[in-house]
């Protein structure tokens, strides 16, 4: 138990307020009641840090092409290609590490001229009292750059109204099977 609580302060190091924690699914009466008290709320910050695993091959495969893209085309970046995932996010980088949820959206490889994915997805959180909380993620991936920030557009249930930005980096990536672990830190502010 002390261990668990020790992590979740680690990935969840957060400044929060004292308004009450809403539920993570209400009925729209309830989610209307919120938006009107909202100017009583604090708005808090939450910074985490989890690790995105992009499995494509084997059996265990979380991510497939969903749209194919024309091989005899001039891109050498496979212009078109659009993967859609369940994939896992843990707190560690080893994927049997503590799973924190999962991440579900697509990418598609959207430059002509270098290795660029646009992404869209929501982290779904199935960990602690953040179970059933979203964030929605958009954002602009160039595979090679060091950093890649991306905007945290909204969210949902402990997330509400949430806007932020996520940093992703690559962790490892096997040119073979073409897995990669990318690692995210993300910082938001919510209600
Ligand atoms: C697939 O997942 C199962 C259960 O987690 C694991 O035992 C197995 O080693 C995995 N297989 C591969 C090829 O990664
Ligand atoms: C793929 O691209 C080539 C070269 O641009 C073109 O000739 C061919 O018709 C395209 N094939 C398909 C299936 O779109
Ligand atoms: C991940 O953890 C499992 C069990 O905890 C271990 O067997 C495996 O070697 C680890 N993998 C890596 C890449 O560290
Ligand atoms: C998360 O919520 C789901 C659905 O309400 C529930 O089935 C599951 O046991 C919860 N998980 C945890 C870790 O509390
Ligand atoms: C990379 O993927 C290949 C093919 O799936 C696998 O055989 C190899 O063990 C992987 N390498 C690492 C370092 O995980």
């Amino acid at each position: 138990m002390g261990k668990l609580v020790c992590e979740i302060v680690i990935l969840f190091s957060m400044v929060m307020a004292t308004a009450t924690v809403h539920g993570i699914t209400e009925d729209p009466k309830a989610v209307e009641k919120w938006f009107e008290k909202l100017t009583h709320l604090k708005q808090k910050l939450t910074k985490f840090h989890l690790y995105h695993h992009d499995i494509l091959g084997g059996k265990n495969s979380t991510s497939i092409q969903v749209a194919g893209f024309n091989v005899s085309a001039k891109s050498p970046f496979l212009f078109g290609l659009i993967n859609m995932f369940d994939d896992k996010l843990t707190l560690r980088p080893n994927i049997t590490s503590k799973q924190l949820g999962w991440a579900q959206g697509m990418y598609g490889a959207s430059s002509l001229e270098e290795a660029s994915n646009f992404i869209t997805m929501n982290l779904v959180f199935t960990d602690e009292k953040y179970n059933g909380s979203t964030l929605a993620l958009l954002g602009r991936d160039p595979v090679f750059d060091q950093y890649r920030e991306m905007s945290i557009v909204g969210g949902t249930g402990f997330f509400r109204l949430a806007r932020g930005i996520a940093t992703a980096s690559t962790y490892s990536f096997n040119t073979t099977s073409t897995n990669a672990v990318l690692e995210f830190h993300v910082i938001v502010s919510h209600y």
